[in-house]
């Protein structure tokens, strides 16, 4: 007979609502999960109650929607091999970045050189054009440039290149408060809710670079003391629908897009801009730029379906596959269909920010299936 809903709720209790006292901001934010900002992941400790829950140390766990890497890291900390699969190539790059081994003494020396460096940048005038003239002051922009070129002098560039791009993120012209997603750039002084005094657009990029360098160092020499070195990450970038995966996995983790949200791509726009990322936005699974339309609705339903379907087919047989989603739609029981899943459970988790201008309580559940 089939359970009720309820029945459901009451078979997986596990608790999953923290509140902000019992997991502050810089708690959700340690190591290199503050590496960079990122628009749209879960908390560490999610993931880290669920492998400790559904896998095991030792096991391998794929996340297809893998994102900034929350899964990949704390799969690490928590000593399992992780495979994530993201189609933004600034996701890729930061993830890489986050989960490679580095020696920390050619590391510490390289980037404690590159920040000396930040102080002599020619700060000679460029010729800015598009998106840099847009959204850069002309002093902040020759800075950001100047560090680009010092990067191929090392051997740790990506590592660089993420300090860049965080840099690039916080020089741009926008209020203080509006570093998410702003529209169009803030040229003259402003009301800033976040400091609550009137504040000014950023001139330089200097500040930042310097900052950044040394915080990316702590960060990944933290991190370096909690991950288990035995453990690998391998990421991928490609379309979750098509790329290869090399299974089996011992579970799936994963949150998938929301349809109509979020713009992957265009949240790091700056890092395309100065890097030269590939941009592959066409590919992107219930991008905000898709709209909720039915029809878009109808492609996001197909897309993650076929996602889950394709990373279903490359686990062990039983192996569970975890999806931590905030279903407003109710698209999900049809989703788990069409991908061959079945639903064992769900965990129900009550989301209450305290902090931020989008402060405010939800709940998002944790699917919990399984290959029919
Ligand atoms: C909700 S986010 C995942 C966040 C992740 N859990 C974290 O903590 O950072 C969803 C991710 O799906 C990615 N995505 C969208 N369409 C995709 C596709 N077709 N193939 C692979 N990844 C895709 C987006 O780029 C985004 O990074």
């Amino acid at each position: 007979m089939a359970v009720t809903q309820d029945e459901l709720y009451a078979t997986l209790d596990l608790d999953l609502s923290w509140s902000e006292a019992a997991l502050p901001e810089r708690v959700r934010t340690k190591h290199v999960h503050r590496l960079h900002p990122y628009h749209g992941k879960f908390i560490p400790q999610l993931v880290e109650v669920l492998l400790d829950r559904y896998l095991a140390p030792g096991d391998h766990v794929l996340d297809p929607f893998a994102g900034s890497g929350t899964t990949l890291v704390q799969a690490l900390e928590s000593g399992l091999d992780a495979t994530g699969v993201d189609i933004a190539a600034f996701n890729c790059l930061l993830m890489r970045v986050k989960t490679a081994p580095y020696d920390p003494v050619d590391l510490g020396g390289e980037l404690r050189d590159a920040c000396a460096r930040v102080d002599a940048l020619p700060r000679r005038a460029v010729r800015r054009r598009g998106y840099l003239r847009r959204w850069y002051a002309p002093q902040a922009a020759a800075e950001l440039l100047a560090f680009r070129e010092l990067i191929p002098d090392y051997r740790h560039q990506d590592v660089l290149r993420v300090v860049l791009s965080r840099a690039a993120r916080s020089a741009r012209r926008t209020a203080h408060f509006d570093l998410e997603a702003p529209k169009a750039p803030q040229l003259g002084e402003y009301w800033c809710y976040k400091h609550r005094r009137t504040c000014r657009p950023v001139e330089s990029a200097g500040g930042f670079l310097r900052r950044y360098t040394l915080d990316t160092l702590a960060r990944i020499e933290e991190f370096a003391r909690v991950r288990d070195t035995e453990r690998d990450a391998v990421v991928v970038h490609g379309d979750a629908r098509e790329a290869p995966l090399e299974g089996p996995f011992d579970g799936i983790l994963t949150s998938p897009p929301y349809p109509g949200l979020i713009d992957y791509h265009e949240q790091h726009r700056y890092a395309y801009e100065l890097l030269g990322l590939d941009d592959r936005r066409k590919r992107e699974i219930g991008a905000a730029a898709s709209g909720t339309s039915v029809a878009a609705i109808e492609a996001y339903r197909a897309g993650v379906a076929a996602v889950l379907a394709r990373a279903a087919a490359s686990l062990r047989p039983g192996a569970p596959v975890l999806v931590v989603v905030n279903d407003r739609r109710d698209l999900y029981p049809e989703i788990l269909a069409r991908a061959g899943l079945e639903l064992d459970g769900r965990h129900r988790r009550h989301v209450n920010r305290r902090t931020g201008r989008r402060a405010g309580e939800y709940f998002e559940d944790v699917l919990v299936a399984r290959a029919a």
